[in-house]
């Protein structure tokens, strides 16, 4: 069944987001190769997504700023026929110490692939784009067609600049199509626990930080303040499950390669459309495992937006896809995957 579809190529594929998605594809009959350096995943990750899907993935280990490497692994995959592009760095703070490195890794990474798309074959490429293009919006929920607003910081100006490269590439002509799919607050893990978060060193982000507070790691959450303009005065994100949004990429995927639409370029918000509040999120984390975490709310975070969610219609309903799982259920799988990183003697 799985050689009946036609491989695809996924950078970053054991990374957070990338290696669900991977999980998602193998399900679905796609042959995967993955491309990462490794920067910020492990190679431990290959074994998670073969105990799910009893396929291990190959796997190059290698800079999407390589070239070269690029090249020889479009050689040696002559039959890749589609690209879903994670490789990129993601840490917002990081990227305002590190901006040369962001735009190096990102940009560069982006363009390669671009570059050796036509003389590959290669039908079309699915992007990792995200939330922080609308910046701080006038009116929630936000469609594609929100404005998009000055980014706030390198990392996301290089998903702004990439969007740019990626409409300029198909404009001028280019033999391929593209899906940009912006998320927003993606948490959780794979209800297996085999795979999930695990981000190298302290968390920046919110429910890693959560459940390493839970299990004893860290000794308390800072919460980055509760006097904004919303109703219980914390911020408001959209969270989706990382499930139901690797299941939006297979889709995406099918839609480009088997020319379901004619557009060459298109964009989709991938959110639940429900806002949520900081202090809502941990209320829920609390009341699906039973664990109270510790915490201390302290100033505001330096970028911070203050509230953003989505409004998911258009992929709804173009995409057919909705994201459906429970922020309760997503809490517990998150709980759980920490849960068996501890049970391994990881974290
Ligand atoms: C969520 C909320 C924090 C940590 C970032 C990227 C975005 C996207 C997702 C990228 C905020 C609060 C957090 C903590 C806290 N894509 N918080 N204490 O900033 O919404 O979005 O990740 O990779 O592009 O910018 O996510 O999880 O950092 O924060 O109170 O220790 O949790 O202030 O309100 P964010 P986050």
């Amino acid at each position: 069944m799985a050689s009946k579809k036609e491989r695809i190529l996924v950078t970053g594929g054991t990374g957070y987001i990338g290696s669900h998605t991977v999980v998602e594809l193998q399900q679905a009959g796609y042959p995967v190769v993955i491309i990462d350096d490794l920067s910020n995943s492990n190679i431990d990750v290959l074994d998670g997504i073969e105990r799910i899907t009893g396929i291990r993935p190959d796997f190059v280990e290698a800079s999407c700023t390589d070239i070269e490497a690029l090249s020889k692994l479009f050689a040696d995959y002559p039959d890749i026929r589609g690209i879903i592009n994670f490789a990129a760095s993601k840490a917002v703070g990081e990227s305002m110490q590190k901006p040369i490195l962001y735009y190096r890794n990102n940009l560069n990474t982006l363009m390669n692939l671009l570059e050796l798309m036509t003389p590959n074959n290669v039908k079309g490429i699915v992007f990792s784009s995200s939330c922080t293009v609308y910046g701080e919006p006038d009116v929630n929920p936000v469609t594609e067609q929100s404005p998009i607003k000055k980014a706030t910081s390198p990392y996301g100006n290089t998903k702004q600049i990439s969007e740019e490269i990626i409409t300029d590439v198909i404009n001028a002509g280019a033999p391929f199509k593209s899906i940009i799919l912006r998320y927003f607050n993606p948490v959780g893990a794979h209800p297996s626990a085999e795979i999930g978060e695990l981000p190298n060193g302290v968390p920046q982000n919110l429910i890693p930080y959560v459940t390493q507070t839970a299990i004893g790691i860290r000794k308390e959450l800072s919460v980055f303040g509760n006097d904004y303009n919303t109703p219980d005065g914390y911020c408001i994100r959209d969270f989706i499950n990382v499930v139901d949004l690797a299941k939006a990429h297979v889709i995406a995927v099918e839609r480009m390669l088997t020319d379901k639409s004619d557009a060459k370029i298109e964009i989709f918000n991938l959110g639940t459309g429900n806002g949520l509040s900081v202090k809502e999120l941990l209320d829920s984390f609390e009341r699906a495992t039973g664990v109270k975490v510790p915490y201390k709310v302290v100033g505001r975070r330096a970028g911070d937006i203050e509230k953003v969610w989505a409004d998911p219609s258009y992929a709804n309903n173009v995409l057919g896809w909705k994201a459906e799982t429970p922020i309760d259920d997503t809490m517990r799988s998150a709980w759980a995957w920490q849960k068996k990183l501890r049970e391994r003697g990881i974290m």
